[in-house]
């Protein structure tokens, strides 16, 4: 099986252990909007099944992933979560009422930083680290730029993986409605932004989504003759193929912390089979 399959079944009695402490914390972070409670057990197992020494978080926003990463470190000793976002939610909102939670204490293997993504020199992060796992979750072309042309050639001298959110696996929905229903094209993030009502998702082979870097992540995975793997299809996949697998996870899990469709998608430069390719830097150019 594959990573979010093996994942699921092989920490399920840890994520059973745990459904109290993880369900308790979703329930103070509040904010499914952005991450379900099987979205975070998704993460969650598959985190501790890659067992990462570094967590790099791009995109803390209300916390959903900081928070389940923090958690997950404490699992795996050694381990640091370091998150880089723009947003102060965390701090004003959901860091204080973790705390009520947690104690102070709990929050040692995690470091928080308030900035541009587009301004942190990655090197000193990555370079000492032996195995990474690189969360994408803020979103367009400027963190892009970014990721593909500073942090990628850091992360491909290591064992690494990153999780990309908020894509929306369309070979699950083979009936599904394939209408505009009245909606103009999609244009970019901020058209769907600025008027969801009136502007369409994107469809570009399986993935559906609204966010800008899937472009450029299907074009360097191309490039570099790697996978973006769907999380939820690979799923699917390897339990269709061992359904024994399945029953025990089911059995094993509260039915709150699993969901067979969690809405990312992965890719490693792990598994490419010659020479990488890696984009010069747009911010570099000066042309933004
Ligand atoms: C979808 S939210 C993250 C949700 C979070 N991972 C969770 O699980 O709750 C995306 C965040 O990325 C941040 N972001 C977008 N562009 C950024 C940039 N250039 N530098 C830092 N943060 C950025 C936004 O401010 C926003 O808070």
């Amino acid at each position: 099986m594959r990573l979010p399959a093996q994942a699921f079944y092989n920490q399920r009695n840890t994520i059973s252990e745990d459904s109290g402490t993880l369900r308790a914390l979703a329930d103070t972070v509040a904010w499914p909007n952005d991450l379900t409670l099987a979205q975070w057990c998704s993460w969650y197992a598959a985190t501790l099944e890659f067992k990462p020494d570094l967590i790099i978080e791009l995109g803390r926003g209300m916390g959903n992933s900081t928070t389940l990463f923090t958690l997950a470190a404490h699992r795996m000793p050694g381990a640091k979560v370091f998150s880089f976002c723009l947003s102060e939610q965390w701090d004003r909102l959901t860091r204080p009422k973790v705390r009520s939670l947690t104690g102070e204490e709990w929050f040692a293997p995690l470091s928080t930083y308030l900035i541009d993504i587009c301004q942190v020199d990655f090197t000193h992060l990555i370079t000492p680290a032996k195995r990474v796992l690189l969360l994408w979750d803020a979103h367009g072309y400027v963190v892009a730029d970014r990721v593909l042309s500073h942090i990628m050639p850091l992360l491909a001298q290591k064992e690494h993986v990153v999780f990309c959110h908020d894509v929306t696996d369309n070979r699950l929905y083979a009936d599904g409605p394939r209408g505009y229903m009245g909606k103009t094209i999609w244009r970019g993030m901020e058209s769907y932004y600025a008027s969801p009502e009136t502007v369409g998702r994107t469809n570009i082979f399986w993935l559906n989504t609204v966010v800008d870097q899937f472009i450029p992540i299907l074009d360097f995975c191309w490039r570099n003759r790697i996978e973006l793997r769907s999380t939820d299809w690979e799923m699917k996949e390897d339990f269709a193929k061992h359904p024994q697998y399945y029953s025990e996870l089911q059995q094993a899990v509260p039915e709150d912390c699993f969901s067979m469709v969690n809405h990312w998608a992965y890719f490693t430069l792990n598994e490419a089979p010659g020479p990488l390719t890696f984009p010069a830097s747009v911010l570099k150019a000066g042309e933004n």
